[in-house]
């Protein structure tokens, strides 16, 4: 048996899985972060570190966790965490949705040079990612900063806790902005300007390497045995592609969760020019992925569904069900393209293909006739286009998928596939494996100690279903959708600066 623990946004996730591939059992614990100011997110890193034991202590009681091999770990990429001398944590950690350090981003972009920081990491510097995250503590939390012993991104702070080690993997530590990802290791010249030393980022490894063992003091709080193996895991991202099947060159995936990543397999390195999807590594030695990322594409559904749909969501909740089922079926009501209401869906700022912390939520168009059916639609078509938007960043430098693999809340429904479908104009499917980050980091765990020999092994039993072809019955705004952001932006600027 195998262990997949994922440090979500939203909820600590761990999986058993079987060596035939088959999720015998799953755990979780639902937790949410603040937000103190506009623009930020952050969490107490204690509250993972103790969802991390309840999760792990109910999959230890159950009935087959007989066996355990090993354990994956994956998460939520670019947190900051910052841990002292005794492992203990500095600070709430600072996620990778807060937008807190796009002053130091824009000056470290100016000092370094946007080529340069590419030529060194393969990517632009955004708020999102860990280092300018780490150089807002260095100006505004300077004794924390000097305190801070590790310098960990939130899987490896758990893994800390967990271990007692400090390790990260390649594909988690691309997303810091201090990884040289083309050579798989740390970029000297970027932890130099950042004024980082090595030795307070753990040790490196690629994804399946075995680089920690459970502690005697987890192995009490746990039920699990003292020593068992865990690996190094991967980002969400990465992990999910995996657990998902995207492994070879010129696959492509789709995931909305709280986010919406497009994401492309290679099997060599390759940036995007102007650094507008993000080239990272991914969780196979050999191998790299592209990157759109939108930050509120379910975050996005999420906030209409507080704002728009109170009404549908206690409903559901009495009911026991989720709101989002009931709300896509008021946004199948109206026609495509919403009566000519376009939702912006940069709640958060963006990340790609617009590179623009600025960057809010509008809805626009409105007139008397609209009704919130009309609302919900947009949002939902306009979440859809920021999607298209980061498939196009990718055929713009020539990948041309066959067909993508939809995966996250946003595929279970049967309605918005199609609309995906539509939007993309090629086929779409997804897998019977719903979880897929905890399990891709499961799979890391069973390649890491000889369950499989590689991934392509790993996801053997993967089994394609939903499959879903462009129809053209749903026909988006696309062109009125990226002229709005357009005509908008430098008001965004000059109000949010
Ligand atoms: C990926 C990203 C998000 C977070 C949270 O670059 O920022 O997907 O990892 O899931």
């Amino acid at each position: 048996m195998l262990i997949g623990l994922d440090v979500g946004t939203s909820s600590m996730k761990a999986l058993l899985v079987a060596p035939n591939g088959a999720v015998v059992a799953s755990a979780t614990r639902e937790y949410t972060f603040e937000t103190p100011r506009a623009g930020w997110a952050q969490t107490d890193p204690r509250i993972w570190r103790r969802a991390a034991i309840e999760v792990l202590r109910e999959l230890a009681a159950h009935p087959r966790a007989t066996g355990v091999q090993a354990i994956g770990l994956t998460g939520q990429m670019h947190g900051l965490c910052l841990a002292g001398d005794d492992g203990e944590p500095l600070a709430p950690a600072i996620m990778w949705n807060d937008q807190r350090s796009a002053p130091q981003c824009e000056r470290l972009e100016r000092s370094i040079g946007t080529a340069e920081l590419i030529a060194r990491t393969g990517n632009r510097l955004l708020p999102g990612f860990t280092a300018p995250k780490w150089a807002w503590v260095v100006e505004h939390e300077p004794s924390i900063a000097r305190a801070a012993r590790h310098v960990l991104l939130p899987k490896d702070d758990v893994r800390l806790a967990l271990t007692g080690t400090a390790a990260t993997d390649v594909s988690d530590a691309s997303g810091m902005l201090l990884l040289d990802c083309a050579n798989r290791r740390w970029s000297e010249p970027m932890c130099r300007d950042l004024g980082l030393s090595m030795d307070r980022l753990g040790t490196l490894h690629e994804s399946h390497e075995p680089c920690a063992q459970l502690s005697a003091a987890a192995a009490a709080a746990t039920g699990l045995p003292a020593g068992l193996p865990v690996v190094a895991g991967a980002g969400d991202q990465a992990a999910q592609a995996l657990g998902t099947g995207i492994i070879d060159d010129g696959q492509v995936s789709c995931t909305i969760g709280t986010s919406g990543v497009v994401f492309a397999a290679g099997d060599r390195w390759r940036a995007s020019p102007d650094g507008n999807l993000h080239a990272f590594c991914h969780a196979i030695p050999g191998r790299w992925h592209l990157m759109g990322v939108m930050l509120s594409a379910g975050g996005s559904l999420q906030w209409a569904r507080s704002a728009l749909t109170p009404d549908l969501a206690s409903a559901a909740a009495q009911d026991g069900v989720d709101a989002y089922p009931r709300m896509l079926e008021l946004a199948a009501s109206v026609a495509p393209g919403a009566d000519g209401l376009v939702f912006l869906p940069y709640l958060s700022g963006e990340r790609s293909p617009h590179a623009d912390p600025h960057a809010r939520g509008a809805l626009l168009g409105l007139t008397p006739a609209h009704t919130r059916a009309h609302l919900v639609r947009a949002v939902v078509e306009g979440i859809t286009m920021g999607l298209v938007d980061g498939l196009d960043a990718m055929r713009a430098i020539g990948l041309t998928p066959r067909s993508i693999r939809l995966s996250g809340g946003g595929a279970r429904s049967a309605w918005w596939r199609q609309l995906l479908t539509d939007a993309f104009a090629v086929r779409t499917s997804t897998v019977q494996v719903t979880d897929g980050g905890a399990y891709g980091a499961a799979l890391l765990a069973g390649i890491g100690t000889g369950c499989w020999q590689d991934a392509a092994h790993a996801t053997r039993h993967l089994r394609e279903q939903d499959e879903c072809t462009p129809a053209g019955s749903n026909p988006i705004p696309l062109e009125r959708f990226r002229t709005a952001y357009r005509a908008l932006r430098p008001w965004f600027h000059e109000v949010n600066r």
